[in-house]
């Protein structure tokens, strides 16, 4: 091979690697950093990671994949605590308690367009204020069981999908802060 041959190969292959690093290092380099602050770096790949878009993603792409996982998940934990208050438990505080989740569940959703809405104009700031009100959710839903009559506080049948769904909108929040901040 002659020397400018030789070149042209080192310089394609300098190329490609650069796109390829671009490429994973955007998921990599926030998930790195987001790191510590109330998310961990593994919860942070492994959920992006469940589109498959996020692989190659920009960080504008992966604060409306962090926003549409938390909203399908409302809607998820929701249905969850619909079926729950009118099957299994014949405790009526326990049937409110998830009616109660359920209205605060439905009640995001406007949050949770405003926040979409907003990360897809690249208004990143706007998007973070909505999450906020979206993490009260998950908040309410659990003093609704805490709150419990006289005595002990009676266990959320739905306590597992309700922090699920804390951690999402905690991401989700975090990917946006941090663009915001760019
Ligand atoms: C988010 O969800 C909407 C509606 O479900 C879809 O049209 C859009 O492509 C999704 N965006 C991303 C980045 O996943
Ligand atoms: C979303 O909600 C469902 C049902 O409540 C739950 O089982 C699941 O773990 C949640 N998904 C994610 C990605 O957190
Ligand atoms: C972002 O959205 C907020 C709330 O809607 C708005 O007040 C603000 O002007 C927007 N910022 C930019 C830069 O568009
Ligand atoms: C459910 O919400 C209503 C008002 O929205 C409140 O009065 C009631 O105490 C709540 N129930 C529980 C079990 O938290």
């Amino acid at each position: 091979m002659n020397p400018s041959a030789m070149l042209s190969l080192l310089l394609l292959l300098l190329l490609a690697g650069r796109q390829a690093a671009a490429g994973e290092t955007t998921l990599n380099s926030m998930c790195n950093f987001l790191g510590g602050d109330y998310v961990n770096y593994d919860y942070c790949v492994s959920t992006l990671s469940s589109d498959p878009v996020s692989a190659t993603a920009d960080g504008h792409t992966l604060a409306l994949i962090a926003v549409n996982l938390t909203a399908a998940n409302a809607t998820a934990v929701r249905s969850l605590a619909d079926s729950l208050s009118v099957s299994a438990s014949s405790d009526s505080f326990v049937r409110a308690s998830l009616q109660n989740c359920s209205s605060l569940y439905a009640a995001s959703s406007p949050d949770l367009l405003r926040s979409f809405a907003a990360a897809a104009a690249r208004n990143y700031t706007a998007a973070t204020t909505a999450l906020s009100s979206v993490l009260r959710v998950p908040a309410g839903c659990d003093e609704a069981f805490a709150a419990a009559k006289e005595g002990a506080a009676v266990a959320s049948p739905i306590r597992t999908e309700n922090n699920a769904f804390s951690d999402l909108a905690t991401l989700a929040k975090a990917v946006n802060n941090y663009l915001a901040s760019d």
